[in-house]
């Protein structure tokens, strides 16, 4: 191995790089190398972690609710005249995986496991990013919706009127996708709610919090 030197005077000529600190060279070349290779590794395995490691569960939790008017309407058919308004919270708990909707994300009400009303939460295509909470307002009412309670539900409306404390299932819907992962996840939570009616004059009623339970999904990838 050659090369360039110059001599006390200016003049240059061609040296040898001395044994020992040519191999001094070789060794820093390998160590920069398995430095190198490492990180790239490291990299890998990381990302592969990350973006490919097992998923966290999306979250539902109704932080708040406050029904105002539940009343049985019998004429023309019988129907549910309401307000209701609730809080409802989506927790993505993933590190680094954001998801996004694939599909709007709704909340159908029933009483008595008889459907009454359905609201649109999310919309498609509406992104949450890691670790991030979104609390959705949700505000609804009508003079009368629509309801198959038959005779057997409103006898059930009868018996939770006379306590003032009606059973609400909030069934939420919908389907989303996580960051960089091709599956689509079905949305399928019910949060079962015990609402006092909060009319005026009475003290205001405390909601507790209610976590909405998740059905396990039969795709392992969700
Ligand atoms: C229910 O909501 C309607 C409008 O959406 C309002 O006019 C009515 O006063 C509300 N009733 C109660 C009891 O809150
Ligand atoms: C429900 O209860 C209220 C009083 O709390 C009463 O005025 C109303 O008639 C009841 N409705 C039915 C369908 O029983």
């Amino acid at each position: 191995m050659c090369c360039c030197c110059e001599d006390d005077y200016g003049e240059r000529y061609c040296c040898r790089i001395p044994y020992q600190v040519w191999e001094d060279i070789k060794w820093c070349f390998i160590l920069l190398g398995l430095i190198v290779v490492a990180v790239v590794v490291t990299g890998v395995v990381l990302i592969a972690v990350i973006f490919g490691g097992p998923l966290r569960h999306v979250k539902f939790t109704v932080e708040d609710a406050s029904l105002t008017r539940f009343a049985l309407v019998t004429s023309p058919t019988t129907a549910i005249a309401y307000n209701l308004t609730l809080s409802l919270a989506v927790h993505n708990p993933n590190w680094a995986i954001a998801i996004k909707h694939d599909k709007p994300l709704e909340a159908s009400y029933s009483f008595d496991d008889q459907p009454f009303e359905r609201v649109l939460v999310a919309d498609e295509g509406s992104k949450q990013g890691a670790r991030k909470t979104v609390v959705y307002r949700l505000s609804s009412g009508s003079a009368g919706r629509a309801v198959a309670l038959g005779n057997a539900g409103e006898a059930e409306f009868r018996k939770e009127n006379a306590t003032g404390i009606f059973e609400v299932d909030v069934a939420l819907t919908g389907k989303f996708k996580y960051t960089l992962r091709k599956t689509k996840c079905k949305i399928e939570a019910t949060c079962p709610l015990k609402l006092q009616l909060d009319t005026p004059g009475t003290a205001a009623v405390v909601f507790e919090k209610v976590d909405c339970e998740v059905a396990k999904s039969d795709d392992k990838y969700c």
